[in-house]
């Protein structure tokens, strides 16, 4: 498999990829600057590195062999990317939130798309709080899901800061499609404390009617436990929370009225692994994990069918 991108996103993943003893095998990092980190790094670690973008991928001589690339770049570049990529057959597994393929969540739907030419990883925010919806959804009629992450303003390079409004728009989206909520609404804070503070999400569900606080905090809770297979650093902060607004004592919403039913609140934390940037920067861990386990899934897969991928 092959990275193009090496800033905080790419440069994580390839850590994580080399520290692990799963199939995957980092064959190229491609990026366009010469002098980053993510490409010095690559080299010191022995992953071949290429400064010329996509055609220099596209160029080294062991192409062929690379099955699985995954695009840690910007929306914008990965349009190119994917371009060029699309008509060698190479599988596409996007961690920018250019929403070209279908929307993964590897807890909630990568089975119905293991064979996607190309798959969008969402977002981070995305990664952790879909999971947390989708559970909800599982017991009740969400109405509306808001959600909020905060992350470290350090963690957020150049292509995160160029992403901020597609971060909303997929963010929500997948709310919708992954999620099961029939409105959603995706809030994004770059928070610059400093010393910097651990990725936070804070999710709002609003559930229809008499819902089962037990059954709803019951799968939130096994929901956690999912993610927190593959992002050790993904927990509760607190007990899930609930609210009723009852006919007498409705929520108002300027959209659409008087809601009665339940609000669920619930709250977490992702701490990184520390693999690239300090154990503040669970945002890349949440979306690093993903890719990496989605890749895997496929990568077996694949070779199920075609052959052992690099
Ligand atoms: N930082 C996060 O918390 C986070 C989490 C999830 C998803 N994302 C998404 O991941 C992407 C990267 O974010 P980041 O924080 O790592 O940004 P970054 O700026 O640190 O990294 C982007 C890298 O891509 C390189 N690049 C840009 N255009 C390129 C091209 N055409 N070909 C090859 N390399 C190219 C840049 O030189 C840079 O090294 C963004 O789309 C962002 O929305 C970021």
């Amino acid at each position: 498999m092959a990275i193009i991108g090496s800033g905080n996103i790419g440069t994580d993943l390839m850590i994580k990829i080399l520290r692990s003893d799963g199939p995957l095998c980092a064959a190229a990092m491609v990026g366009i600057d010469p002098d980053s980190d993510g490409l010095a790094r690559a080299q010191h670690m022995g992953v071949p590195i290429t400064a010329g973008g996509v055609d220099g991928l596209l160029g080294m001589p062991h192409f062929d062999e690379i099955k699985l690339v995954f695009d840690a770049t910007s929306a914008s570049a990965h349009h190119v990317n994917w371009a060029k990529l699309e008509p060698t057959g190479v599988r596409m597994l996007d961690l920018t939130p250019a929403s070209v393929g279908p929307y993964c969540v590897p807890v909630v739907n990568l089975d119905e798309h293991l064979d996607a030419p190309n798959l969008n990883m969402v977002t981070c925010g995305g990664q952790a709080t879909v999971p947390i919806v989708s559970a909800v959804s599982q017991v009740g009629i969400v109405t509306y899901a808001e959600i909020v992450s905060s992350i470290a303003s350090k963690s957020a390079g150049p292509g995160t800061r160029a992403n901020i409004d597609d971060f909303i728009e997929t963010t929500s989206a997948a709310l919708l499609s992954v999620g099961g909520a029939r409105r959603g609404k995706a809030v994004m804070i770059l928070n610059p404390a400093d010393p910097p503070i651990l990725m936070r999400n804070t999710v709002y569900c609003l559930v229809e009617g008499d819902a089962d606080h037990d059954a709803i905090e019951g799968s939130v809770v096994e929901m956690v436990d999912q993610v927190n297979s593959y992002v050790p650093g993904y927990r509760l902060k607190q007990r899930v929370q609930f609210d009723t607004f009852t006919a007498d004592n409705p929520l108002y919403i300027p959209e659409t009225g008087k809601f009665t039913g339940t609000r669920v609140t619930v709250m977490l934390e992702v701490t990184g692994a520390g693999h690239y940037l300090p154990a503040y920067a669970g945002n890349l861990d949440i979306m690093t994990s993903a890719a990496k386990a989605a890749a895997e899934r496929i990568a077996i897969h694949l070779a199920e069918n075609i052959g052992a991928p690099r």
